[in-house]
């Protein structure tokens, strides 16, 4: 997209208005009478709109965990052609066969820059993952990177969920549901099968996303904590109803277990005039999460810094949990405060929106990620250990990083790209080679 483009969908992107709060039944309509009161389906739906139930979860499902939305769109969604195969370009699906499960500490530069005129969905790479796309489990992790705004076309995914971690560049989300904008510390969540088009508010975009095949994410339960804290229902941003009224070829793309599938519509998808429920997209600040942590000794485990979860069955057992390091005071005393070695039967991905982290001194860089396979021994490299072995223990703000994890229950297989790639550090290891023998008998 041009500078104009641009500037236009910044303009746009700044001038929005939201509808606060996490698992809320939120309602909507971008014209007055456009929502029906009293039912969801009358005889004949206001303003001649069509009304369509949008099921996130089993009809059956307990109410906590039931998710639908109503939507009083121009056209149903039925009225649409075929769709046919559409090229996968560098997105991977579970059950991820391609390289064997890697037990090395593995680290990657950010992706190279993509040709010209790479949109939000070319622009995905797949790094790995686990788990099965046709049995609702497990997670993917991809990178995008982007220089064009995505035009007569829009996204939608069956697979899952997913959780957009902007690292550079703002982007403008056209929902079926409304606009949303995500910033870099921002995360954007849509929910699966939710039609979107992404538009680029600055001249690139670079980031993350954790396409989440299990259950949707939800806040953590906080336990002893309280009732408030850690990232707090209320800072999470949904859109209000926004329709486009365009009649022409529009392109849906569709991934439908693994594949991409397109279909061109003669009317644009993005046609839903109002809506209520919570199947609903989101966007959310991340400087708004409130870090909680020790005031005695010792720090938390960093799950007391999980934003979002995806439960399984088994209880406390997260499919993949997002976990984020935001600015924080560190005051433990006798404690050694950068985060302790570690080895996890949960899988660790780590990346990096801005700044740096406390862990690591060098060569983690805003844009790359780490994984951290099942039982695989991590912590603070050599120089940080040797540092934070000696510092004096005064009150430290660690305010100049913001990074983030999402752990997974299962190793994480990577695709051939991941584990061929050029931006594929070589020599990760040393960071804990020369860890020197400190014994005494
Ligand atoms: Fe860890």
């Amino acid at each position: 997209m041009s500078g104009t483009g641009n500037e236009r969908a910044r303009k746009t992107a700044e001038a929005l208005v939201y509808s606060p709060g996490f698992g809320n039944e939120h309602s909507s309509e971008a014209l007055p009478g456009a929502l029906p009161l009293g039912r969801n389906a009358p005889q004949r739906a206001p303003l001649g709109l069509y009304a369509e139930q949008l099921s996130g979860s089993a009809f059956t499902e307990p109410r906590a965990h039931n998710r639908r939305s109503w939507l009083y769109r121009i056209r149903p969604s039925a009225a649409h052609p075929p769709f046919t195969r559409a090229g996968n370009g560098a997105l991977r699906t579970a059950p991820f066969a391609e390289t064997v499960p890697d037990p090395n500490r593995l680290r990657w530069n950010p992706l190279p820059e993509p040709a010209e005129g790479t949109d939000f969905l070319a622009g995905l790479w797949t790094l790995g993952g686990n788990g099965d796309v046709t049995q609702r489990a497990g997670m993917a992790v991809h990178l995008y990177a982007a220089n064009a705004s995505m035009t007569d076309r829009v996204f939608s995914d069956a697979d899952g969920e997913l959780l957009i971690v902007p690292e550079r560049g703002g982007l403008l989300l056209r929902t079926e549901l409304g606009l949303l904008r995500a910033e870099p510390g921002h995360v954007a969540l849509i929910p699966r099968g939710v039609r979107f088009r992404v538009e680029l508010l600055d001249a690139s975009a670079r980031g993350y996303v954790c396409e989440n095949y299990g259950q949707p994410f939800v806040l953590p339960d906080l336990g002893p904590i309280g009732a408030n804290g850690l990232a707090n229902a209320r800072d999470f941003l949904a859109p209000v109803a926004a329709y486009e009224d365009v009649e022409g070829p529009v392109e849906v793309i569709n991934k439908f277990c693994g594949n991409l599938w397109s279909a061109t519509y003669d009317h644009s998808p993005l046609d839903v005039v109002a809506w209520h429920g919570n199947h609903v997209p989101y966007v959310y600040d991340l400087r708004r999460f409130n870090v909680l942590g020790s005031i005695s000794y010792d720090h938390p485990d960093p799950s007391i810094f999980t934003v979002l979860t995806s439960p399984s069955d088994t209880p406390g057992l997260a499919g993949v949990d997002f976990v984020v390091f935001a600015p924080r005071w560190l005051v433990g005393e006798d404690t050694f405060r950068p985060p302790y070695f570690h080895r996890n039967v949960m899988s660790e991905y780590m990346g990096l929106i801005e700044g740096a982290y406390d862990a690591k001194a060098e060569g983690f860089v805003p844009g790359g990620g780490s994984l951290h396979n099942m039982m695989s021994a991590h912590g603070p490299d050599r120089d940080t250990f040797e540092r934070a072995s000696a510092a004096e223990l005064r009150p430290q703000k660690i305010d100049d990083g913001l990074a983030f994890m999402f752990e997974t229950r299962w190793p994480m297989t990577l695709t051939a790209q991941a584990a061929e790639a050029d931006h594929l550090q070589t020599g990760y290891d040393q960071v804990w080679q020369g860890l020197e023998r400190h014994f005494r008998q």
